[in-house]
């Protein structure tokens, strides 16, 4: 949190990439899975909602000064979809997983926020406050979606397995200072 105190500009930016890129990635599942009808208006949802967080980050950064451009993003999401099985459905079960675990550490880290800014940013601390249950109801979305295409034990052994993953790339030092790195 410390680190984060000292860098909020650049977190703030890597935020809006982070919520652009959410909604990117929502985006392109309704582009290669349109026979997936059930997952259609969820997905469709979710990608308004991170359009919207998006555009208030970017509201945010406006209103502090801070220019948006681009910003080299830390190497938990590529390292994270480098793990993509290839065939159908493992592949969108991977997806949706993976989708789901980066929701959740985005509400861990949410969460840091809102308690370590509440003092000294209340503005950035109620953003961060509002966003977290908008990105807990994603993590469940994916999972339930995920769980439509697999059998529950199934599920659970892969979850296991990329949470694993997941949590070794978070623990790594990153030398950027971004939402999602250690
Ligand atoms: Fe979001
Ligand atoms: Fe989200």
């Amino acid at each position: 949190m410390r680190r984060a105190r000292a860098h909020l500009d650049e977190i703030l930016l890597d935020h809006a990439h982070c919520e652009k890129k959410a909604a990117g990635a929502a985006i392109k599942l309704l582009f290669s899975y349109p026979h997936h009808r059930f997952l259609q208006e969820p997905v469709a949802d979710l990608a308004r909602e991170e359009l919207d967080h998006f555009q208030q980050v970017l509201g945010l950064l406006d209103r502090r000064g801070i220019h948006y451009r681009t910003l080299k993003p830390a190497p938990y999401g590529s390292v994270l979809h480098e793990g993509i099985r290839r065939d159908e459905p493992e592949r969108l079960v991977d997806v949706l997983l993976i989708s789901a675990l980066i929701e959740a550490r985005s509400c861990e880290r949410f969460q840091i926020l809102t308690e370590g800014l509440a003092e000294t940013d209340p503005e950035l601390a109620a953003l961060y406050g509002s966003l977290l249950a908008s990105e807990a109801r994603h993590h469940r979305l994916y999972l339930d979606l995920a769980a439509r295409l697999v059998d529950r034990g199934r599920l659970a052994a892969r979850l296991d397995e990329l949470s694993r993953v997941e949590a070794e790339i978070i623990a790594k030092p990153c030398d950027r200072v971004r939402l999602h790195a250690g």
